[in-house]
């Protein structure tokens, strides 16, 4: 177990949910008549991707992909690969990527262009966090939860060094 210096709940469990069932709601609405394909990116939207999932009362067919950008620690390496990509095509389907919180864009920027040139109908992205103060592309997220300041952050599916993504609330960590 990875220890830190401190931890200062930022939101609760209440709140996250609350939020998540807005999202829901609005894209419940928004994608009326229309089946979605959730995309979630693993590790991190996975809590945050059940949730949401839950909220939409649309038909949702699930899918993931992986990509490692952090290494263990606080600071990207400003490299992305993708380590899985989706099982199931997504030519002409309407996808939403879900993603756990937005830093510098260059995840989902790259992973909106793959989905992009494998033929989706439409992407748009969906994130429980967003820090735009951080942001280095001119990436925008379509549903987001809580926008945040430049702070590290755990729980909810938020790691630190793979340790804190069972946390039910979402903490402000020192490390
Ligand atoms: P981006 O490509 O810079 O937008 O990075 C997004 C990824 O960085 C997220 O999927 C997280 O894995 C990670 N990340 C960014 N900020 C935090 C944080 O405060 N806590 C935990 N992970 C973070
Ligand atoms: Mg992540």
């Amino acid at each position: 177990m990875v220890e830190v210096k401190s931890m200062k709940q930022l939101f609760t469990e209440e709140q996250i949910k609350q939020r998540i069932c807005e999202l829901g709601a609005q894209i419940t609405k928004e994608y009326a008549g229309k089946e979605i394909k959730l995309i979630g990116v693993l590790r991190g939207a996975s809590v945050f991707y059940a949730e949401l999932a839950m909220r939409i009362a649309l038909p949702v067919r699930f899918d993931f992909v992986s990509v490692s950008s952090y290494k263990d620690g606080t600071e990207s390496t400003g490299r992305i690969q993708i380590r899985k990509e989706p099982d199931e095509p997504v030519r002409g389907e309407h996808v939403i990527l879900v993603e756990d919180i937005i830093d510098t864009g260059r995840t989902l920027k790259q992973l909106r262009g793959l989905l992009e040139d494998r033929g989706a109908a439409s992407v748009s992205l969906a994130a429980l966090l967003d820090k735009p103060s951080r942001r280095v592309t001119d990436l925008h997220a379509d549903y987001v939860g809580f926008e945040i300041p430049d702070a590290f952050v755990v729980g909810f599916g938020l790691d630190y060094a793979q340790y804190y993504r069972n946390l039910p609330y979402i903490g402000i960590v020192e490390v």
